[in-house]
């Protein structure tokens, strides 16, 4: 765990005027876990959306896509993530297609700074290959699963106003290349 850096934590609040820092990318790329961290070295709350989800609907994101499918999930996904970018200096991991979605993605371009945590395919197969929860991944190979929703989505994420390489090295090394970008954004 990276130590708290006073003076970054006082830069990131003034660069973001209090605006909330948003992770977006595909599932794999480590928004929970290196959020956490990245929150922990600013000294700002962190808040995981799909978990912010599951609590607002009282059952698993597996549940609410089994039960009443993609569209009712997007339409809450939307909803709590209004709620959570309302909510002043916070770091907010955000689901895989969140971004995708126009409204969302305006609001978050309207409200927040966005991070992309970009990448490889081997590296996020891996990943999501440890757990078993994601409904997308559930029917068929995840591996053409994953490369499919690369190139649909790489080029959206590419809009955000920061991207992060997350394959390489440790976490903290991915916090710390987050922190370096931060610092340069407002000047970049
Ligand atoms: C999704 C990603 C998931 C979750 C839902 C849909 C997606 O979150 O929101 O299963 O569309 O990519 P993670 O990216 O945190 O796994």
């Amino acid at each position: 765990m990276p130590n708290q850096d006073p003076m970054l934590s006082t830069h990131a609040l003034t660069l973001a005027e209090g605006k909330p820092l948003v992770l977006i990318g595909l599932m794999g790329s480590g928004k929970s876990t290196i959020g956490r961290r990245l929150a922990a070295a600013i000294g700002w709350r962190f808040v995981d959306a799909d978990e912010e989800i599951e609590a607002a609907a009282g059952c698993a994101i597996s549940d609410i896509f089994a039960i009443y499918g993609e569209p009712i999930f997007r339409d809450l996904e939307q909803r709590v993530l209004a709620r959570l970018l309302s909510e002043g200096p916070t770091v907010l991991a955000t689901g895989g297609g969140a971004w995708m979605q126009p409204q969302v993605r305006a609001l978050i371009k309207e409200q927040a700074i966005s991070l992309w945590l970009r990448a490889e395919l081997e590296v996020l197969v891996d990943r999501v290959s440890r757990r078993d929860h994601r409904p997308l991944l559930k029917d068929g190979n995840k591996q053409d699963i994953m490369q499919r929703l690369m190139r649909e989505r790489y080029p959206i994420y590419a809009e955000a106003d920061i991207t992060v390489d997350s394959s390489n090295g440790p976490h903290e090394r991915v916090v710390e290349r987050m922190i370096a970008a931060l610092k340069e954004y407002p000047s970049s």
